[in-house]
C-alpha cells in the first residue's frame, strides 16, 4: 500500500492545470450504455473511480481504449450481461450509475446494492422509487437490486423528496430512453448533471429545464442515442482543493482550465477568509490573506457550498484567526478527518453536525489516515502547511479522485514523495 511523505512549510507558485472533473466523467460514461455508436470522451481524468467504472462496463461485455490526451473511446454495443456484481460496486457506490441505463436499454438488470461508505449510509431508496414510478418492478434479493421493465420504462412526474445527484442522474438517463415526457421535480443542479444534460440534448433527446431544478425529458421510446464526442467539464472539486493548497501555504498560485462560475460558492468565502482572487477566463489566481479570517459555512446542494470542499476548509480554517464553524447538512458522517486533523494539533470541537474549529493553530508534522476521498485532501493540505514532516496512510482514498497529486504539488514547489508501506 502507497503512503505520502510530505515535508510541510514549503510555499507553493506558479500554475497548475485542473483534470476532468470525476463526479461529472462517471455518469457520462454510464450514458455510454444507450448509445448506439462507439463514444470519444475526452478530458477524463486518470483517476481509480474511472478506471472502476470503465471495468464494470467490460465486464459487462463493453469494449474500451484509452487514445492519446486522456481520452477514451468506448463501445457498449456488445454488451451481453446486464449485472452490475458485488465486487465491482462494493470498491465505488457511483457504480449504481448503469442501474438507469441498464434498465432502459434492456428491460432488465441486476445490480449490487452499495453499502454504507465512511462519510454516511447513503441509500438509494430514491433511486429505486423514481424508476418504479416510471413502471420498473423492482425487488431486492441477496444483496442486489433486480429491476425489470420488460416493455420499457414510461415517462413519469417525479418529484425527489431529497436532491440527489446520483439519483437524478440515474433518472435523466433512464428517461431519455423512456416512452413519453419525464419531469423532474427538485432535481440536482450540479454542474455535472448539467454536462449529462447537455450532451444527451445534443444526442437528439428533447430535455428543457437544464441546470433548473425541474427538468423536462421526452424520450425516444427504446432507441439508442447516437452520442458525439465530448469533452469533460474541468474538476469543480480539485480546483477549490488547489486552490486551499495555495492559500493554507499563504501562497500566489494560479489554476488554468477550470470554469470559474462554478466554483463562485468556494470563492466567496476564500474571499471572505481574506484571501486575493483573481479570475481570468479560465484561470484562477489565488493570492495570500493579510490575517486569515475565520469563517462559517453551511453545506448544501448546488450553488451552495459543497460537502465536498468541507474538509479542505475544515483544514484551512485551523489557520484562521478565531473561531470557524462548519455545518454539515449532506451527509451525517462527514467529520472522520477531525480526529486525524487534531494529530497535527487541531483545536476543533465536534457536536452532531457541527464542527467549531478553534485558530489560529501551529501545526506540526504527524502520521495520519486517510479515511474518505475528500478527508483525505484536508489531511495533505494540513501536512503542507504543517512544520516538520507527515506521513498520509491510506492513500488510495486519493487516487480515485485526485490525478497525479503528489506530481501536480511538488510543480508547485512542494515536497511531497510516494512511498510504499514495509
Ligand atoms: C454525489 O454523491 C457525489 N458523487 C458525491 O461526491 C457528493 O458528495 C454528493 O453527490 C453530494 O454532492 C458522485 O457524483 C459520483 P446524493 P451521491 O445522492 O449522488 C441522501 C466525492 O467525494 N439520499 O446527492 O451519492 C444521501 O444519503 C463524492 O467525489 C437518500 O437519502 O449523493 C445524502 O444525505 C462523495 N436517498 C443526500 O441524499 C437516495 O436515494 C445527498 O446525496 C439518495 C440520496
Amino acid at each position: 500500500m502507497d503512503y505520502l511523505h510530505i515535508v510541510g512549510g514549503h510555499k507553493l507558485e506558479g500554475k497548475v492545470t485542473i483534470s476532468g472533473a470525476k463526479n461529472a466523467a462517471l455518469p457520462l460514461i454510464a450514458a455510454t450504455i444507450i448509445a448506439k455508436n462507439s463514444v470519444q470522451i475526452s478530458n477524463l481524468p486518470n483517476v481509480q473511480d474511472i478506471k472502476t467504472l470503465l471495468k464494470l462496463l467490460y465486464n459487462l461485455g463493453a469494449t474500451y481504449t484509452y487514445n492519446q490526451n486522456s481520452s477514451v473511446q468506448i463501445d457498449t454495443t456488445p454488451i451481453s450481461s446486464t449485472k452490475a456484481t458485488y465486487d465491482i460496486v462494493r470498491t465505488m457506490r457511483a457504480s449504481i450509475l448503469v442501474l438507469g441505463p441498464l434498465l432502459a436499454r434492456f428491460g432488465q438488470c441486476e445490480v449490487s446494492l452499495p453499502g454504507g461508505c465512511a462519510i454516511g449510509q447513503r441509500p438509494i431508496d430514491l433511486h429505486l422509487k423514481a424508476l418504479k414510478q416510471m413502471g420498473a418492478n423492482i425487488s431486492i434479493k441477496s444483496g442486489y437490486v433486480y429491476a425489470e421493465a420488460k416493455k420499457g420504462l414510461q415517462g413519469a412526474t417525479i418529484v425527489f423528496d431529497k436532491i440527489t445527484v446520483t439519483g437524478t442522474e440515474n433518472i435523466i438517463m433512464a428517461a431519455a430512453l423512456a416512452k413519453g415526457k419525464t419531469t423532474i421535480i427538485n432535481a440536482a443542479k450540479e454542474p455535472e448533471v448539467v454536462q449529462l444534460c447537455e450532451i444527451l440534448h445534443q444526442s437528439g433527446v428533447e430535455i428543457s429545464g437544464i441546470g433548473g431544478d425541474e427538468i423536462v425529458i421526452h424520450g425516444t421510446a427504446g432507441e439508442l442515442l447516437e452520442i458525439k464526442p465530448f469533452s469533460v467539464i474541468p474538476d469543480r472539486i480539485e480546483a477549490g482543493t488547489y486552490l486551499c493548497a495555495g492559500a493554507i501555504t499563504q501562497s500566489t498560485i494560479t489554476l488554468e482550465k477550470v470554469i470559474p462560475a462554478h466554483l463562485e460558492s468556494i470563492l466567496i468565502k476564500l474571499q471572505q477568509m481574506g484571501f486575493g482572487i483573481l479570475v481570468k477566463n479560465s484561470t484562477i489566481t489565488i493570492k495570500p490573506a493579510r490575517n486569515i479570517q475565520p469563517i462559517e459555512i453551511i453545506t448544501s446542494e448546488y450553488p451552495g457550498f459543497p460537502t465536498d470542499m468541507q474538509a479542505q476548509f475544515m483544514a484551512l480554517a485551523l489557520l484562521a484567526e478565531g473561531t470557524s464553524i462548519i455545518e454539515e447538512r449532506l451527509f451525517e458522517n462527514r467529520f472522520m478527518h477531525v480526529a486525524e486533523l487534531r494529530r497535527f494539533g487541531a483545536n476543533i470541537q465536534l457536536k452532531g453536525n457541527i464542527a467549531t474549529i478553534i485558530g489560529p493553530t501551529q501545526l506540526y508534522g504527524a502520521d495520519v489516515m486517510a479515511t474518505d476521498l475528500r478527508a483525505s485532501s484536508a489531511l495533505v493540505l494540513a501536512a503542507l502547511a504543517a512544520q516538520g514532516a507527515s506521513n498520509i496512510h491510506r492513500i488510495y482514498h486519493l487516487d480515485r479522485g485526485y490525478e497525479n497529486l503528489e506530481n501536480k504539488l511538488n510543480a508547485l514547489g512542494a515536497k511531497v514523495t510516494r512511498l510504499q508501506e514495509h
